[in-house]
């Protein structure tokens, strides 16, 4: 008893209050996106409430991954998908589409794929373009590649390397624009802030797509970002390198932690005025690129409940912009002056 009370003494507390309306996406002159949980959607009413005012447009946060949309070789499962479509369509929501190759959440059948060349060819081809298929006309766009590099610029040595070679990235953007030739394709990665060597390869590559005509038209930068970091001119030179080349620019998977080294948090630091004032950074920089090539800023996920962060790392943090509680925090108030 006497250790929950310390704990709940210590825990950070905010008090800021501000309007919700107008919504997010009302004041704002670009998609304001939101990372969906279909479960909490579906069966938690705050969570609903919250999500359908404030955001116009939705990534489905696991649920088109392969490992639960496609869980065996000849079966797709879409039926959550599609509720997710039909919520979006009956509330004037846009949809993006979130992921159609990653090294991650695989099915075992995929991920231990036994075949020739050309098999893991015709595997990789028929899981784009069943996917791009049935969504095609609901989704804006799709994240074809997600995470293919690594941080010193290389490309990761994932399944598709292995089985595909390095044109694999080539391929999917071409495979996915064929069947469905309206979506807009987005390659998306984290720490292309961060990692000089890293955005350097990654835009080089979405140079030389373009410049051979694939059709590739945008960044995600996932930017799980904190307090301490990424430094404001790494954003800015970011933003503005891959928006100066041509391409929209996702801001895809917004988070500001307020605890990236761990450890016990406390009421003195200014947490959360520290973590506004970061938002407003990203949004005064985001702001100065081209309009045209404002894609949307999607957060990673609606309150600190449903952070991914907290069990991913093992430790407390309270990185997006509404509470446990679903109410607003200071980064929200921020959020609305400085849109
Ligand atoms: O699906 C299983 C379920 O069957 C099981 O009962 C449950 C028990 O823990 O786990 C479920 O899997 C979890 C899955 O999310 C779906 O909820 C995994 O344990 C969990 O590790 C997984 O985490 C997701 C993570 O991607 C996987 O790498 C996070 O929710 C999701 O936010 C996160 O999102 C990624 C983006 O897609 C790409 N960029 C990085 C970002 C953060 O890692």
């Amino acid at each position: 008893m006497i250790i929950v009370l310390l704990a709940s003494a210590c825990k950070p507390k905010h008090t800021e209050s501000c309007t919700l309306e107008p919504a997010l996406y009302q004041v704002a002159d670009f998609p304001i996106g939101c990372a969906v949980d279909l479960n909490q959607l579906e069966f938690n009413p705050n969570y609903a409430q919250l999500l359908g005012q404030q955001f116009n447009q939705l990534s489905p946060e696991n649920l088109m991954k392969a490992e639960h949309i496609h869980p065996q070789v000849n079966t797709y499962n879409w039926s959550e998908a599609d509720r997710l479509v039909n919520y979006c369509q009956q509330e004037s929501k846009s949809l993006h589409g979130h992921t159609l190759i990653w090294h991650q959440q695989l099915p075992t059948w995929m991920e231990h794929f036994s075949g020739t060349k050309s098999e893991w060819e015709a595997m990789f081809k028929d899981h784009i373009q069943s996917m791009c298929r049935h969504f095609k006309g609901k989704v804006r766009a799709w994240d074809v590649v997600n995470e293919a590099f690594n941080e010193d610029g290389t490309l990761r040595n994932s399944i598709w390397k292995q089985h595909l070679g390095a044109g694999y990235i080539e391929k999917a953007f071409r495979y996915a624009h064929e069947a469905d030739p309206d979506a807009l394709l987005f390659y998306n990665d984290f720490n292309l802030v961060l990692s000089p060597k890293k955005r350097e390869a990654v835009l080089g590559l979405l140079k030389s797509l373009k410049q051979r005509g694939v059709p590739v038209n945008g960044i995600g930068l996932q930017m799980h970002i904190s307090i301490a970091f990424p430094e404001n001119r790494a954003m800015e030179s970011a933003f503005q390198d891959f928006s100066e080349a041509g391409f929209l620019v996702h801001i895809s998977e917004l988070d500001i932690s307020v605890n990236p080294y761990g450890g016990a948090l406390n009421n003195d630091s200014n947490l959360w005025e520290r973590q506004a004032q970061k938002l407003a950074v990203v949004l005064s920089l985001y702001k100065q690129i081209d309009h045209s090539r404002q894609y949307g800023i999607t957060f990673w996920g609606l309150s600190d409940a449903d952070s991914w962060i907290p069990s991913a790392f093992n430790r407390e943090d309270y990185p997006l912009l509404f509470d446990v509680n679903y109410q607003a925090k200071a980064a929200y108030c921020k959020m609305k002056e400085s849109l």
